[in-house]
């Protein structure tokens, strides 16, 4: 890839957590960013005003908004040359008790919205005859971990669909690279979505347990580093796909047989 200068990085869910963290780190490595988010007053509060920063408003489940949010990004900077999709947010229970509008929105979000903004960039890169795609997943994306069904099921989604169409994007000299995080200090548990009819406490085991491993505040690693990750993928020239990022899990478990790591999520859920 050429000289960051006068290149433009679009990066959703950058009003706070990994996305900010990514949006800081491409600003000082020189480029121009479109910092995405749902909320002027919050960009604004975690993005100091740049001549090289577009605060852009949209949600990515909107594919109009995504439209927009795309033409100001050219008509500022001509060009998007890199697009991270990082925008998400949690949903945690057993799938009998979360509603199928808590899990559409979540698919509206977690896969659709990552799609919507492919489907705008992808003809600008191809026209361009370059371009790179981040999708930021989970070390969820590859584990099934228990009571995180749904969250998984988009996870998942994004990396086989990363998996398979980077071969078709590849014929026109977009890459495509998936960051898959461990626990990262954001804001991330706080705004995460969960099951909440009260008898599913009986009658799913260790769910609570579970529910506070998942939403420790104070685990996980500073999302500086997820965002060196992110960066990394994106400049990179290599054809690798997946970038696991301080994801300790994913160093362990996608290489045990399948009867230790049912016996380890067992464990977890006692
Ligand atoms: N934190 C973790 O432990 C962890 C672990 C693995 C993977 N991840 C992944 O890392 C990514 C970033 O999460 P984070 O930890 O940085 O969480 P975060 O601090 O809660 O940030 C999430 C961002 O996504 C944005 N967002 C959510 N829904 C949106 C929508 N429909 N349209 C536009 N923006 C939307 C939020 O913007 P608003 O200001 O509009 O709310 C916010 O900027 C997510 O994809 C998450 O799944 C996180």
């Amino acid at each position: 890839m050429a000289h960051p200068r006068n290149q433009t990085v679009l990066i959703t869910g950058a009003s706070s957590g990994v996305g900010a963290s990514s949006a800081m780190l491409f600003l000082d490595k020189g480029w121009n960013v479109v910092a995405v988010g749902r909320d002027m007053a919050k960009l604004e509060a975690n993005l100091p005003a740049s001549s090289r920063l577009l605060r852009s408003v949209a949600d990515i489940s909107r594919k109009d908004d995504v439209s927009r949010c795309v033409e100001q990004a050219i008509a500022r900077f001509d060009a998007v040359d890199v697009l991270v999709n990082n925008a998400g947010y949690g949903i945690t229970g057993p799938f009998e008790f979360l509603t199928d509008e808590q899990i559409r929105r979540h698919f509206d979000t977690a896969v659709f919205g990552h799609m919507n903004m492919m489907r705008e960039l992808i003809p600008h890169m191809r026209r361009r005859r370059r371009g790179a795609i981040v999708n930021v997943t989970s070390e969820a994306g590859r584990i099934g971990f228990p009571y995180n069904s749904i969250y998984e099921a988009a996870k998942f989604g994004i990396e086989g669909f990363s998996e398979s169409i980077r071969f078709e994007l590849g014929l026109h000299g977009i890459r495509v690279k998936v960051v898959e995080p461990g626990q990262v200090k954001t804001d991330f548990s706080r705004n995460s979505d969960e099951a909440r009819a009260p008898e599913l406490r009986g009658a799913y085991k260790g769910f609570e347990k579970i529910e506070k491993l998942m939403r420790d505040p104070d685990a996980g690693v500073e999302p500086a580093k997820i965002a060196a990750v992110v960066y990394e993928a994106a400049v990179s020239t290599s054809g690798k796909l997946r970038y696991p990022a301080s994801a300790i899990s994913l160093t362990v478990l996608p290489f045990l047989p399948d009867v230790l790591v049912r016996t380890i999520m067992r464990r977890l859920m006692r």
